[in-house]
Order: structure tokens, then sequence, then C-alpha cells
């Protein structure tokens, strides 16, 4: 995995690093990446222009980052950076009384992500999200219906937010008298827009037996739904602790990439208001926007791998255990991969981007995800051609992002 590009620039000390970066600087004495950075065009292109590069992601977390296309796509298919977080071992990942740290869910020991993998992608297939196409769209329908047309709402609270969770409720099979219950659950994890933080020990343990008694419940008289098909049929032997694993990680793993994503998808398309005639014309231009916007928003920013093995990456030799942090957002925006990287442009030839990672890690929700903008996109440009963005502040959290928006201004007293 070596680079021996000539034009390839000598690779700065970390302390030039973080004074490029404008970063703080670990005890270690590296730059601390922080989330902010990690979508930042500007620190992303000094990253990239960095190589492999040694950085800290704060909480005593060090390791080295690459934020350049062809170093990264390099990285995530490494056979020797197959390893564990060095924690996977002491921080036991299925529904411990003792743990709550949900980020720990990507990364369990190498033997129970091999089941958890394995399980969720026998059942996450094509055929099921297919299936489940009408009842996505139910829901989106649902939560249209709810909100005032003719006045500013915040679309991420109306929509960004509660779809995604919404789905994930239909495709667990929660019954619906709890799917508030589950929403908060979820909402609570991510505390603040994008930024995420451990839910509380007792809402993990409150959360653990009650995803026990309903699959116990499924196991008995199974229905259409991912947990019945986990624990049933030919999975019937699936331990339980992995089911409960399997669920909490698609809770998480499937709800903040989407809420992002729509946020920043529909703001973009909105913005440009041929976008969004275009959208509603050319069913066909779903497909490519879908894919340009996953490129250009990058909802999931670090993709992380671990040495199994003394590895050698960009000619550095890595010990047993190092991590290996991609910025996701930077690969997709590498100008050496992507003509006019920092412009939205579905049209562009070629969009072989990695927001859903690659490798023996790449996202098991891809499906879903194309499936769920799919509706989403076609549901709001169909029946609300004319929204608009609405210059206002809505009352509500004041940190909290949103997308405030008249979906029919046309019968909106005041004009937008
Ligand atoms: C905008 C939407 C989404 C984006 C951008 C996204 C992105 C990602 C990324 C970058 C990874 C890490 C890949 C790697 O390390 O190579 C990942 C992992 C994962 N994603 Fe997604 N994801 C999205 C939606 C979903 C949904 C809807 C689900 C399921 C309901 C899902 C399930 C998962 C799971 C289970 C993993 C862990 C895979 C593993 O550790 O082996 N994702 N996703």
């Amino acid at each position: 995995m070596q680079s021996n590009s000539p034009d390839v620039p000598r690779r700065p000390q970390a302390e030039d690093l973080a004074e490029a970066l404008g970063a703080e600087v670990c005890p270690a004495g590296f730059p601390v990446i922080g989330a902010r950075m990690l979508r930042d065009p500007a620190a992303l292109g000094t990253l990239r222009d960095a190589g492999l590069a040694r950085v800290s992601l704060g909480g005593g977390e060090n390791g080295w980052m690459v934020a350049r296309y062809d170093a990264a796509t390099a990285v995530l298919k490494e056979p020797g950076l197959r390893g564990e977080h060095p924690l996977a071992q002491t921080m036991r990942t299925a529904a411990d009384e003792e743990v709550c740290d949900e980020e720990m869910l990507f990364f369990p020991p190498t033997e129970e992500h091999l089941r958890l993998r394995r399980l969720i992608s026998r059942q996450l297939t094509h055929r099921r999200v297919g299936g489940l196409v009408p009842r996505i769209q139910q829901e989106a329908d649902r939560l249209l219906d709810e909100v005032p047309h003719s006045e500013p709402i915040d679309l991420v609270q109306s929509f960004c937010r509660p779809f995604p969770v919404a789905v994930l409720c239909e495709l667990l099979g929660i019954p619906m008298s709890e799917r508030r219950y589950i929403r908060n659950y979820v909402y609570g994890w991510v505390a603040e827009y994008g930024e995420a933080s451990s839910v509380t020990k007792k809402a993990g343990i409150e959360l653990a037996g009650y995803l026990r008694e309903l699959v116990a419940e499924r196991r008995k008289s199974p229905e259409d739904d991912l947990i019945s098909a986990m624990v049933s049929g030919d999975e019937a032997e699936t331990l339980e602790e992995d089911v409960l694993s399997a669920v909490r990680l698609l809770l998480i793993a499937g709800h903040r990439p989407m809420t992002r994503l729509l946020t920043e998808g529909v703001e973009l398309l909105l913005g440009e208001r041929d976008r969004w005639d275009r959208l509603r014309r050319e069913p066909g231009w779903l497909e490519p926007v879908t894919e340009e916007l996953l490129r250009y928003v990058t909802p999931t920013t670090l993709a992380s791998r671990y040495a199994e093995e003394e590895v050698e990456v960009e000619g550095i030799t890595l010990a047993p255990g190092t991590g290996v942090h991609c910025a996701l957002a930077g690969v997709n925006r590498d100008p050496a991969h992507f003509e006019n990287p920092d412009t939205f442009d579905p049209d562009r030839s070629e969009n072989r981007h990695v927001a859903f990672g690659l490798g023996h890690k790449h996202c098991l929700g891809a499906a879903l995800t194309r499936a769920e903008v799919r509706v989403a996109l076609e549901t709001l440009t169909a029946r609300f051609p004319q929204m608009v963005l609405a210059d206002v502040r809505l009352s509500g959290e004041p940190r909290r992002r949103q997308l405030p928006v008249v979906l029919r201004p046309e019968t909106c007293p005041v004009r937008h």
C-alpha cells in the first residue's frame, strides 16, 4: 500500500499539522480531530495533503488518519486491518447490563462481529427492503399528514428525524404502542443533531429488558418482521444476545446518518428551485441525485480499521491494534478522484463514492437507505411541488439544527 507518487507532499510533523488545522494538541503531541473538522472542506483538504497522519480522536484514542481516495479505499479493504478495536474484548457489546456505550456496538470482538454481520445481512435483504416500501410510504404520508401545510414548520423535527425511526420500527416489528418509547430512546442517544452521546445506564438496561420480552414473544409467534426472521425458521438457534445486539446496532446505525442525509439533502435541493422542479418532472433523476447526496453530504464521517498484525500502510509499519481512521467526507471530495468535488452535481459521469464505507464492514443498510430516500423525495416533491425554505427560526431547543420550510406556500397567508 505504499504511495510512490512524486507529487505526494512531505508528511508534516504532527505539530505542523495541528497548527495548519488550528487543532488542539493531545498529551501525546497529535492534533485532536473533532467532529466539525471532519466536515470542514478546508480541514479535510489539509488532511488529504498530509497523507497518512498521526492524530487523536479525543477520549484517549490515538491513531492514524487518511483522507485521500486511493489510500482510504486501500485501507478499508486491507486484510491486515481487520483487527479488533483495542477495547472490543473488555467492552462486552451484547445488551450488557454494565455497558451502555452504543458506539461500541460498531466494534464488537471479531467472532461476534462475524455472527452479527451474517445474521443481519441474511435477513436485511433487497427482497425484504422491497417488501417494506409500501409501509415506508405509509409512514412518510402519515408524518406529512400530521403537520400544518401552510405555515412554517421545522422539517427536521417533523420528518427528517422521526421518519428513519418509524421505518426502523416497521422493519423490526416494534408494536405501535411502543414506538414512542423506542423513538425517545433513539433520540436520547443522539442528544444533539449529529452529536452522539451515550445513553444512560438505566435506559440501556430498560431497553435490553424490553427487547428480551419482544424477542421471546416473536420466537413463540413469529410475524412478518426482521426480529421474527432473526429468531425463527433457519435462525431458530440464534443467541438471544446476538439478536439484542443486532437490534440495538440497527436502531443506532440506521437513524443518525439518515436524518442528516434527508435534512441536508432537502435543503440542497430546495436551495435551487430548478433542482426541486426537475426531480418532480424526471423520476429517473432520483437515483443519481441520491448517489450525489450521499457523496456530497457524506453523513457518516469516519470508518475505522485496526491492525490485526503488523501491517504496512502507505510505507509506514503499524503495530497490532493501531487504528487507521478514514475521513470519508475528505475521501468523497478528493479532487484526484472527483471532478469539481465541492460542486453538487448529480449529472457527474462517475460517482464511486464511499459514503457507505467499503470492505468487511461496509454498511448493511445501503438498500434500505436508498429506498427511504426515494420514498422521501418522491413524496415531498409530488405532494409539495411549491415547497420553499422559510427564513425563520422556530421555537425549540436553541442549539438544535432546524430546517424551516413551508410545504404549501401557495396557501400560506404570509409569503416565504
Ligand atoms: C445515510 C444513510 C447511511 C449511511 C451514510 C451509512 C454509512 C455507514 C458507514 C460509513 C458504515 C461503516 C462502514 C465501514 O466501516 O466500512 C456503516 C456501517 C453500518 N451501517 Fe450504515 N449507513 C447508513 C444507513 C444505514 C441504515 C439505514 C442501516 C440499517 C438499518 C445501517 C446499518 C449499518 C450497520 C449494521 C453497519 C455496521 C456494519 C459492520 O460493522 O459490519 N446503515 N454505515
